[in-house]
Formats: C-alpha cells, structure tokens, sequence
C-alpha cells in the first residue's frame, strides 16, 4: 500500500490548530507552519493560544517530543519545510474584514500562497480552507501554476470549513458534510484519502467545482445570519405586540422545514465569522454585479446591529431614563459561550455603549476577561458574577454561558442594590428569578 500523504497546515487559528490535530488523529503526519514564532512555539509544547474545549487534549496526544503523545504532529515558521515535507497542504490562515470597508482582506491567503508555491519542489495539493470571495480560488490557481517550479504537478482545491467555535473539534472530526472544488480526479482522489476513515464515515461528500465550492460557505453563513435576524425581527414585533417570541420559536420549529435550531432571540450574532462573511459577500456580489441578489443581507445585517443598541435603550429606560452614574453589572463579553473571543462581541459592544453614555459596567465573564480588557480597558472587571453584581442597579445578561444558568438568583439577588436582570440571549427562566423577587425582562417577551 503506497504511503499515506502527508499533511501540512498553514495558519494555526481556531481553523489551523484544530485541523491540524485532527488530522494527526487520523493517523497522518502532519506539519502546522504559522508565521508568529509565539504561536509555534506555544503549540510545541501542547499549548492552545485561545480557548477552545478539547483542542489541547488533542494536540497532546500528538504532539512530537510530549511524553506520551504520537509524535505525529510538529509545528514550523518554516515555508521550506512544509514544502519539502507536504503532499497536501491545507490553507487555513484568516480573511477578516478590510479596515473600513466590507470586502474581506485576502492578504493573508496571498501571501500564504506567495511564500509555499515557488518552494514547491514536489508534487502537491493545496487545498484552501478559508473563507474567500467567490472567484478567489481560480485567481489563486493561476497564481500557483504561475510559481510552482514543479509547475502541473502543483494543483490547487477549494475544502471549505464550517466548524463553529466552541465545538471546533467536533465539527472537524464529525462534520456535517465535505465539500471540494476540484478540477481533477488526483485532487478529488488525495482528498478522499485525506477524509477517508472516520471523518467521512456519515459525512455526506459533495464534489464540485470552484466557485460553488467557495459559494457554499458563504452561502451558508448568510442563511444562518438570516435566520437569526429573522427571529430577532419577530422578537421586535412580539415586543411592539406584546407577544413572547421564545415559545413563537419553539413553535414555527417544529415544524421541520424550518427547524428549531438558530432561532433564539437575544442581542443577535458576532464573532469573527458571520458578521464580515456576510459583509464581503455583498462586496463581492457587488463586483460580480449580482448585488441586487443579496441587497436583503443589508437588511439581515442592520437588523442584527439594531439589536445591541435595543439592548443599551431598554436598559437606560428599565434604570428610570438615564444611564449617568448607574451600576450596570454584565454577564458575559465574548460572543458566544465556550470561548474566549471577542471579536465583534453583541456582549461586549453592549457593554461599552452602556460605559459612553455615563454607566459605571462592571463585566465579568468565565473565559472572555483577558481578551475583553485588552480591546476595553477602561470597563470594570470582577472575577465572579457575584462581585460584577455586587451594588449594581441592573444586571445584564449577554452572553448564554451555561454558568450563568446555573447563578443563584436569591444570592444575587443579596448582593445587589436592584433586582432588576434583562435577558439578551433568553436562556434564563424568569419564573425562577421572578421567584426571588427579580423584577426580570427578557428580549422580545412579555413584562410580566
Ligand atoms: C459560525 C458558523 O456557525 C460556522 O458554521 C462557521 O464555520 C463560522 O461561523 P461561530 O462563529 O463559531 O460559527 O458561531 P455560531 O455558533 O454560529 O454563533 C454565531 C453568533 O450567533 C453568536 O454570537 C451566537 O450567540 C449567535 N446566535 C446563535 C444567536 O444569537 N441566536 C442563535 O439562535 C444562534
């Protein structure tokens, strides 16, 4: 049996680090390059850079020169290496959001691609996981067989990734499906060998060409992003109606061509992802003058932004009008739970309009406290939930970490100088603070 490829992983964030492992896991060889010698060197040695269950335990396991581990898995800042060394190269480095605008910033990808192609020396695969503009993929062709010395036996394929944050491993590991762009049998083959085994098991595997592949992605995102902006939308009108959009979810979801998944109603969506995907896809749509097709995710983006400055108004009423000189406590500052990200955070963006308009917050959140306070230092901090209450007028509640579930209204409601607590995810159930004596709102349901 011919040796099985090896793997090598360009760019070693949430995508990089975690399919990395992944794939030592499988049993391939794997090298990750990353161009911060911080990173690398955090990652020999076990470490995870950011937080996200399961990842350190896996790379572990596989990490050469940690007792115990496999061996299979090693990390370089050297293109060199990964091109003598690689049979599939998978590029996972990021595309965000050009400064000032919505395209995305394919500097990385570029100069990923710049930096391994003309080293290419020996038969390759480069298979591009980011999430690009459609039409970057066959730039990107172009661009290899225009530098790759070993010229038609460097290929590119388009292997786009859908893992979420917080289930990085997984997703990666049991994804919902695999998609490839490819232009040949070899590059459709080497990728059947490379998902072969126990992440294709059950993975339905679509093979298609470029475009639609990198389409895919950002296809999906939107339809995500739209259906939480649906919900919010129907949060805004059950509002207006006096109606409780958390049982209108549970409802319209049963019925399974709609699903109840992604439809809770809250202060909307964030992170890294959704947001600038479904910016650079008008942008690109734009270029491609098909921006007449996506003019409705203008609208699915306004209403998501919409719902953190509801948040800030609904405080400053719920607090008698003015936010001057009130005890604002905030429960979480990342933009999801289990995770320590704050990129583009509802939470966080919340909290620190809540501080411009004269509010003294105090945040606190399980993971998020170290990334949160280096983009808003001037925020207050407190290592509990109990301590960001302490004397505060009105507690918020913003992101849906399941230890927030968990608080005990009764010794909250102690510590406080008001009981008074707004739900912007909806995952606290009011008649238990209401219980305790809570005056509690939640987003989109009823006062009382
Ligand atoms: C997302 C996609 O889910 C993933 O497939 C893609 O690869 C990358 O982008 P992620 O950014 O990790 O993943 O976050 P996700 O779990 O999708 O949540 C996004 C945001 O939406 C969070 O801020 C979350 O709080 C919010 N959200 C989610 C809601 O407001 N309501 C919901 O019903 C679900």
């Amino acid at each position: 049996k011919a040796a099985r490829p090896r793997i090598t992983v360009i760019g070693t964030g949430y995508l990089g680090a975690t399919h990395a492992a992944a794939m030592a896991e499988l049993g391939f060889e794997v090298l990750g390059l990353d161009v911060v010698p911080e990173k690398v060197e955090t990652l020999a040695r076990g470490e995870v850079p950011m937080y996200e269950p399961g990842l350190a335990e896996l790379l572990r396991q596989h990490v050469e020169g940690i007792g115990g581990a496999s061996g299979r898995l090693r990390f370089t800042t050297s293109y060199e290496e990964v091109a003598d060394f690689g049979d599939v190269h998978f590029v996972c480095v990021n595309t965000p959001q050009k400064h000032g605008e919505y395209a995305a910033d394919m500097s990385y990808v570029d100069a990923a691609l710049d930096s391994l192609a003309p080293l290419l020396r020996r038969p390759a695969l480069v298979v591009g996981k980011s999430t690009v503009p459609v039409g970057s993929a066959d730039r990107l062709a172009a661009r290899l067989a225009e530098l790759a010395p070993v010229g038609e036996d460097a290929e590119l394929a388009w292997n786009p990734e859908f893992l979420r944050e917080g289930f990085a491993v997984e997703d990666t590991l049991h994804p919902d499906r695999i998609v490839v762009g490819v232009r040949s049998e070899r590059a459709e083959g080497l990728l059947r060998e490379v998902y072969a085994g126990p992440i294709a098991e059950g993975s339905p595997f679509v093979v298609t060409d470029f475009p639609t592949a990198e389409l895919v992605k950002t296809a999906a995102n939107s339809f995500l992003a739209t259906k939480i902006s649906f919900i919010n939308a129907m949060a805004e009108v059950c509002e207006a109606a006096d109606g409780d959009v958390v049982r209108l979810a549970e409802a319209i979801g049963y019925d399974d061509r709609i699903g109840g998944k992604f439809l809770r109603a809250g202060i909307g969506f964030g992170g890294g992802c959704l947001p600038k995907d479904l910016r650079a896809f008008m942008a690109r749509a734009g270029e491609l003058g098909a921006d007449q097709a996506l003019t409705f995710l203008r609208e699915i983006d306004s209403i998501n932004m919409r719902r953190r400055s509801h948040m800030v108004e609904l405080t400053r009423n719920a607090v008698g009008g003015t936010l001057l000189g009130k005890r604002v406590a905030v429960l979480g500052a990342t933009f999801k739970p289990d995770s320590d990200d704050v990129r583009d955070s509802p939470a966080l963006n919340v909290a620190g309009q809540l501080h411009l308009q004269g509010a003294q917050v105090t945040v606190y959140d399980p993971k998020g406290m170290e990334n949160a306070r280096a983009i808003f230092p001037t925020l207050g901090y407190a290592p509990s939930a109990l301590e960001a209450v302490r004397a505060a007028d009105v507690v918020l509640h913003l992101t849906e970490w399941r230890e927030f579930r968990e608080l005990d209204p009764a010794a909250l409601g102690e510590a406080v100088a008001e009981r008074l607590l707004l739900d912007g995810r909806n995952t606290l159930d009011p008649a238990l603070w209401r219980k305790d004596g809570w005056r509690f709102r939640a987003l989109g349901r009823p006062t009382a």
